[in-house]
């Protein structure tokens, strides 16, 4: 307890709004390690931002008739207000267009070219005589060289999924005026990846038992197969320009200033925790991502940093599979898919969705989102197992014991059931930890549930509506302070997960003193901790029933995206 932890979730690229797919694999998990560490006691640092450069954002802009800047302002707003609404807990939400991140990352290419890392070269691209600029490859369209599909770009087919170089593209053209573009040579700064190769082996060598098996594999076929100099930099003017004031139109390569941006977004949290997290050796960062950014984030960034010399690199990288829709993938055209626009005007209850997101996470294969399972999660698990305990115990403590005036030492006889609830309490509860700890969730989720299913079968077996009917009260008291223990475990250990809903059952109705997940309360979780005389409030169903008329108004719903081009 009492580590440094840096959590960080993929920076999203701001050139459209996201679906509940890259929330799945970024922000949501991050989250939720965020807040398992908080409660677990350590001191979390839980960032995120804009990637706002890079040619999409170029791309979609012009469609729209504005400019960059313009576009990634008006999404950057829809952005936030999702992750606000899904209660993600970022300590800093920034984005790379703020002043310090270009600084930062030209310091960074700086401190790179001092240590020998960076070379120029030169290399021949399309430009476009009309236009006047350099065209990026998703700029250029032509006819592909090997299956001779019409609309490919200009270093890949999308149709037969190879890729070639920017001179074999047949018939070449602009993709914005239409202009034949000439070849030209320009001059472009390259990082020598291969020279860094031995380090980042070593260092991936040394994550071995860390990284999940395909992050490291792929980190390893990435060095196997021969890391070329990357080059690092674009002629385009959406982006940092390398030279500050300079004369060229050279701005970074987006993958090599958007991971500075975890550098830079701490930085502006305050200099002292930067040095603490960035340069101070004991502490710990974790990179939450999709499958698609894992090389970048286990070979790329990491080399960059290993070449910088001056900052940690990464304790892990926890790199998510794919969210798909119903057995198909996400398609905003097609209208199929969970968009996170609806959120923002939609009563679906967030800790029932993150509850569900939970028990679907990536976390070792792409996984499906079904509405059915979506309800059934709801009313079966959520309501059915785990609200449900918490309801009865609430509810026959405040019917009949509104003071219960028992503590652990006043109990004088455990028969076998209570032994054997109080020591799967316990055990459970380790094993939640565990599990949230080496960032299974999917186990710590179900975990959790077969806490409350295990506390259900308790309480039917005891009855205590029967004992005190029969005016058993010691043992009717006795069964019921158990299970109120039970709930306070419930309720922080289910914090991380849907920590609204844990916060509102906590002070409300369990009427426990501070938050559900105040920093260390973990130490409370799997013991007999409450106090003599504790009373109960008013017991009120946690979350809402899920019917079929719901659930289709949910579905129509969800399915719409927002047309960006309504903003403009
Ligand atoms: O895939 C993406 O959405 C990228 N914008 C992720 C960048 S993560 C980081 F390195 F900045
Ligand atoms: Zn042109």
């Amino acid at each position: 307890m009492n580590e440094n932890i840096l959590i960080t979730a993929a920076l999203p690229y701001i050139n459209n709004v996201p679906h509940i797919g890259n929330v799945i694999g970024s922000h949501f998990p991050a989250d939720v390690y965020a807040r398992f560490h908080r409660v677990y006691g350590n001191n979390v640092t839980f960032i995120g931002g804009a990637d706002e450069h890079g040619t999409p954002a170029v791309i979609n802009a012009k469609a729209l008739g504005v400019t960059p800047r313009e576009l990634v302002d008006k999404l950057k707003v829809i952005h936030k207000q999702i992750y606000n609404k899904l209660n993600i807990s970022y300590d800093n939400f920034s984005g790379t267009s703020i002043e310090r991140h270009a600084s930062i990352s030209r310091e960074f290419f700086e401190k790179l070219k001092e240590n020998g890392y960076i070379e120029k070269g030169k290399v021949n691209m399309y430009y476009c005589p009309t236009c006047k600029m350099f065209l990026p490859d998703r700029f250029v369209r032509g006819t592909c060289p090997k299956c001779g599909y019409d609309d490919a770009y200009g270093d890949c087919c999308e149709k037969c999924d190879s890729s070639f170089n920017g001179n074999e593209l047949i018939n070449p053209h602009c993709h914005t005026c239409g202009a034949t573009p000439e070849i030209k040579e320009s001059e472009h700064y390259y990082f020598n990846l291969t020279k860094v190769s031995p380090l980042l082996d070593e260092w991936i060598e040394s994550k071995k038992d860390v990284f999940k098996p395909y992050v490291y594999s792929e980190a390893k076929r990435w060095i196997k197969e021969g890391l070329n100099p990357r080059c690092i930099t674009r002629d385009m003017s959406w982006g940092i320009p390398v030279e500050e004031n300079g004369e060229t139109d050279k701005v970074f390569y987006v993958w090599f200033e958007a991971p500075i941006g975890y550098i830079s977004f701490t930085h502006e949290l305050g200099e002292e925790l930067y040095n603490t997290l960035w340069k101070d050796k004991s502490s710990k960062i974790y990179h939450f991502i999709g499958k698609d950014n894992i090389p970048f984030h286990s070979v790329f960034f990491p080399s960059m940093l290993l070449a910088n010399g001056e900052y940690n690199l990464p304790y892990d990288v926890a790199g998510l599979n794919f969210l798909n829709y119903e057995g198909q993938k996400f398609s905003k055209s097609k209208k199929i898919g969970v968009f996170c626009t609806p959120l923002l005007d939609s009563d679906i209850e967030i800790d029932a969705l993150r509850g569900y997101l939970m028990s679907i996470m990536p976390e070792t294969k792409d996984s499906d989102w079904k509405w059915e399972e979506f309800k059934n999660n709801t009313n079966s698990e959520l309501i059915g197992k785990f609200g449900n305990f918490f309801n009865r115990t609430i509810n026959l403590l405040y019917k009949n014991f509104p003071n219960l005036d028992v503590d652990f030492n006043s109990i004088t006889e455990l028969d076998d059931l209570d032994k054997h609830i109080i020591e799967s309490l316990e055990t459970i509860s380790t094993n939640v930890v565990e599990n949230y700890k080496n960032i299974k969730f999917r186990d710590a989720y179900k975990q959790l549930m077969n806490l409350a299913i295990e506390a259900n079968t308790y309480l039917e077996h005891k009855a205590p509506w029967t004992l005190i009917k029969n005016e058993k009260m010691e043992e009717a008291k006795k069964v019921l302070y158990i299970c109120l223990n039970i709930c306070k475990s419930l309720a922080i250990l289910g914090s991380p997960i849907m920590p609204s809903k844990m916060q509102e059952v906590w002070a409300n109705q369990l009427c426990f003193a501070g938050k559900v997940d105040e920093k260390g309360n973990i130490s409370n979780v799997g013991k007999i901790t409450v106090e003599k005389n504790h009373k109960v409030g008013e017991p009120k169903p946690l979350f809402r029933r899920i019917d079929d008329d719901y659930l289709t108004s949910l579905t129509e719903h969800f399915s719409n995206s927002l047309d960006i081009s309504t903003l403009f």
